[in-house]
């Protein structure tokens, strides 16, 4: 009941500050349950540059709100957990991607959304698990630089003929998965399909039957005539899969894929700020200027 209330006060709130709530598909299923915009990195994105409110509160993690602010400076982006960063998107600095440059001169930079703005800055384009190929095919070059997920970039380097230059970056809870653990559940459920997220290693990305972003499962187990589906990636995603399909089954591949990040914003936060109109993110003009066209660079690629 006390959930109940705190929906609707954050619903009265967004009202009264002409605000958008937009949430990744990895958040709490009572914020997915509120929001008006639940997507991945792409479709937030999108819809940050996009939206006519004046406020956007987002619930997500660090590097999400930095891009909204970036597209939206015009905008208050409220992020309610200033903690909420993301762990692979750390484990690249400016410093380490100047150093990696400096050691291929000439060749671009791809840079995956999962990164901080001032990365992005030193960067030719972004791209996110949704576009990565067609990002990549983009560019004329023969040879990219792909930071900072190894995963990402050596699942998109298998359908492309150009030479890469990874960063070793991760992301920690993708990489809890193992193959003996997806091995069981498969040989416990042998009429289930796999499907992952291109941030799983590549020993699980083999087993997989199907690759895609978040938003890409949807559309994949909605059309599929499958009944049982084996989901590789953070557990927030399974809020919407079982709504949307009531009559299938999603088991989770590990019960490790579990976000700290992504799981730390509550009700409560969103509450507070928007009525304390903070904590707020926004990205200085020197930064936001190159980081800017690195993402609009990604946002004009076209669809398939
Ligand atoms: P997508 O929603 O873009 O697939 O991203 C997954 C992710 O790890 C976001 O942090
Ligand atoms: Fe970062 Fe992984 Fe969490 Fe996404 S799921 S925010 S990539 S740590």
């Amino acid at each position: 009941m006390y959930q109940e209330e705190l929906k609707r006060e954050v619903r009265e709130l967004l009202r009264s500050r002409n605000a958008v709530l937009l949430a990744h598909n990895y958040m709490r299923d009572e914020i997915q349950e509120i929001a008006d915009i639940t997507g991945d990195s792409l479709a937030l994105s999108q819809e940050a540059a996009a939206t006519a409110a004046e406020v956007i509160v987002f619930c997500g993690v660090h590097f999400m709100a930095e891009s909204a602010s970036i597209l939206a400076p015009e905008k208050v982006v409220l992020l309610p957990r200033l903690d909420a960063g993301c762990p692979m998107a750390d484990m690249v600095s400016v410093e380490g991607l100047r150093e990696l440059k400096g050691r291929h001169p000439g060749v671009p930079v791809v840079t995956y959304v999962n990164s901080s703005a001032a990365v992005k800055a030193e960067s030719d384009i972004c791209c996110t698990s949704a576009n990565a190929l067609r990002v990549v095919e983009s560019l004329p070059d023969d040879e990219i630089i792909f930071v900072p997920d190894r995963n990402l970039g050596r699942y998109v380097a298998r359908f492309s003929s150009k030479t890469f230059h990874f960063w070793e970056g991760f992301c920690p809870t993708h990489e809890r998965m193992t193959t003996e653990g997806i091995l069981r559940l498969k040989g416990e459920h042998p009429d289930a399909l796999f499907v992952c997220h291109p941030e799983c290693a590549p020993g699980i990305v083999e087993l997989a039957d199907h690759v895609c972003s978040t938003t890409g499962m949807y559309d994949w187990c909605r059309q599929s005539s499958a009944r049982q589906f084996i989901i590789g990636t953070e557990a927030g995603i399974l809020y919407r899969l079982r709504q949307e399909n009531p009559e299938k089954e999603f088991i989770l591949a590990s019960p490790a894929l579990f976000c700290p990040n992504m799981k730390l914003t509550s009700l409560e936060d969103i509450v507070h700020a928007l009525q304390s109109m903070s904590p707020t993110v926004k990205v200085p003009e020197e930064i936001r200027s190159p980081a800017r066209r690195a993402l609009e660079r990604m946002l004009a690629v076209p669809r398939d």
